[in-house]
């Protein structure tokens, strides 16, 4: 019998890459997707609706809905729920910090007390983030024993979903697993964070598009992985015997202003900085125009400035380990977003990328 997966966040990054692996793997995948005025299905159009993969559906609820989240499990009957659904945007979470508890911390508990009452043996992923660690010490590394230190409405959601799996875990001996997940981009990742912000934007500077790109902390640091690597780690976690928590990272830290200076390079302009705090930029060496400024509207309440995962418990129980390399990850999304931004400069071609927050 095909096994069957629910995914919420369906038409996310991650949701989407994870349905490609799990389709491939045989599974009936079930999407939950949330309605929206427009569709905004982009990241699956390719898999729906395509004869070629009459295994993949999707029903409309959402995370703040209880009665629509049951309705789809009773329905779908599913072996395996991956919860990736959230409002996911950090710099967001501060505007909205009511909703991203409603989401991203209460979305959570929503699915784990319908699987309860449900009494199914349904295997639940929780998708954790390194952004529970919050402030950590300078040149440390975080791993599953690290305290978490939330600096975000956001953070804050996630440790509170973190607890819930845990808690029904330990109480109800349900299959609940946390996934703690380090940043992980693509030519997927949504245009308002930092990469692909930084991608898209280089890649209309480099053709005359736009002459400048507006930043906010350059100086933060995160681990920065392959999204299409990290899903596999996902499914690994649920494959385990034993319901526990997994750090996935790449043991790499990077500056904001270090993937800016290398996409730049990819795209043949040299970058200098020159001046200090909110006065920095980045300067093409060439021609000496501005090419990157810094814009305070970008910068957080409070910020994560530095983070670096410790992966060494999923490289030794799950046997997994990222496959992509810093570099790598920087060329796919700045070839990515260059060919986007090409097709752009012909007639009728037109795709609107600009935006003014985050
Ligand atoms: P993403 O691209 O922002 O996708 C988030 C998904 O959640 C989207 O499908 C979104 O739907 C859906 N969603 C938002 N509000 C919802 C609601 N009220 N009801 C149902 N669905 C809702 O995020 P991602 O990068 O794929 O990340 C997947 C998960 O991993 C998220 O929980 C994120 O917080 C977590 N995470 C991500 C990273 C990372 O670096 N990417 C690292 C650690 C943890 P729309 O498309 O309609 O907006
Ligand atoms: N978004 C954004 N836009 N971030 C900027 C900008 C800008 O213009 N300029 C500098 N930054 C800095 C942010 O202040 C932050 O320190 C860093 O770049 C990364 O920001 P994001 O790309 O927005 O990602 P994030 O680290 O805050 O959150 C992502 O990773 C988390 C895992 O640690 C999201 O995917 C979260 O959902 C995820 O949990």
């Amino acid at each position: 019998m095909r096994k069957r997966a629910l995914i919420t966040g369906i038409t996310g990054q991650d949701g989407s890459y994870l349905s490609e692996l799990l389709l491939k793997k045989g599974y009936q995948v079930y999407g939950l997707q949330r309605h929206t005025s427009y569709p905004n299905t982009y990241r699956i159009d390719h898999l729906i609706n395509n004869p070629k993969f009459p295994n993949f559906l999707t029903a409309y609820g959402d995370l703040s809905d209880s009665s629509s989240i049951s309705a789809i499990i009773e329905k779908c009957e599913p072996d395996e729920i991956y919860n990736l659904g959230a409002l996911s945007h950090v710099g967001v979470s501060f505007s909205m910090p009511e909703y991203t508890a409603d989401i991203t911390g209460l979305g959570a508990l929503r699915i784990l007390e319908a699987i309860r009452q449900l009494k199914a043996p349904i295997k639940y992923y929780q998708a954790g983030s390194s952004e529970m660690f919050g402030k950590v010490e300078k040149d440390s590394f975080q791993n599953e024993n690290t305290p978490f230190n939330p600096q975000s409405p956001y953070g804050l959601a996630k440790v509170f979903a973190f607890h819930t799996t845990k808690i029904y875990r330990n109480s109800y001996g349900m299959f609940a697993a946390n996934g703690i997940l380090f940043n992980h981009e693509s030519p997927r990742r949504g245009i308002s964070f930092v990469t692909r912000k930084i991608t898209l934007g280089l890649s209309r500077v480099k053709l005359g598009m736009q002459d400048t790109l507006m930043l906010g902390n350059l100086n933060s640091s995160r681990d920065w992985g392959y999204a299409k690597d990290y899903v596999e780690g996902i499914f690994k976690i649920l494959q385990y015997k034993d319901a526990e928590d997994f750090v996935l990272a790449t043991g790499e830290t990077h500056s904001v202003r270090e993937f800016a200076q290398i996409a730049a390079k990819q795209l043949g302009i040299d970058l200098q900085w020159k001046g200090t705090g909110i006065r920095e930029k980045g300067i093409n060496r060439k021609n000496g125009k501005t090419v990157i400024e810094i814009d305070p509207i970008h910068f957080r309440p409070s910020e994560v400035d530095y983070l670096l995962g410790d992966a060494r418990k999923a490289r030794k129980v799950l046997g997994w380990k990222p496959k992509t390399s810093f570099n790598e990850l920087v060329e796919i999304m700045v070839k990515n977003d260059y060919d986007l931004v090409r097709k752009e400069t012909r007639p009728g071609h037109k795709i609107e990328v600009r935006h003014r927050f985050y």
